[in-house]
């Protein structure tokens, strides 16, 4: 799978967002080694603070099936993540992400996007 076609999945699954508050639709697809895509969408809520942004559905739906970190080759996503999102995409240790931001199609390492980040090696 290219990095076009699983942009292209996340572009898709976005549809499925529930956003009725903010309106704007997120979608995440996250390619597996063992080649399964898991994709999620962003779910808000009433309370906004409790509203879940798409990178995270994605993953914890992966979890759910199974994966662990380390398991994740690429995440694809329809917007640039947000930095509690970024934080998630370093502790999945995914090996790269490519989202849409304006009118580009970026492609960064987890590092590149949260450099000198918090991890377990902090807490030894
Ligand atoms: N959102 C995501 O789903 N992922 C991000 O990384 C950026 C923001 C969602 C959260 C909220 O539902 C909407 O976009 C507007 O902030």
């Amino acid at each position: 799978m290219t990095d076009a076609e699983l942009l292209a999945a996340a572009d898709a699954i976005a549809a499925r967002a529930y956003a009725p508050y903010s309106k704007f639709h997120v979608g995440c697809a996250v390619l597996c080694r063992d080649g399964r895509v898991v994709e999620g969408v962003n779910v808000e809520n009433a309370a906004y603070p409790l509203g879940v942004c798409a990178e995270r559905t994605a993953f914890s739906r992966a979890m759910a099936e199974g994966h662990r970190p380390g398991d994740f080759v690429l995440a694809a996503i329809t917007a640039s993540p947000c930095g509690g999102c970024r934080q998630w995409l370093a502790e999945m240790g995914v090996e790269r992400v490519v989202f849409r931001n304006g009118g580009r199609v970026v492609t960064m390492t987890p590092s590149e996007l949260l450099p000198e980040s918090f991890d377990s090696s902090d807490m030894a």
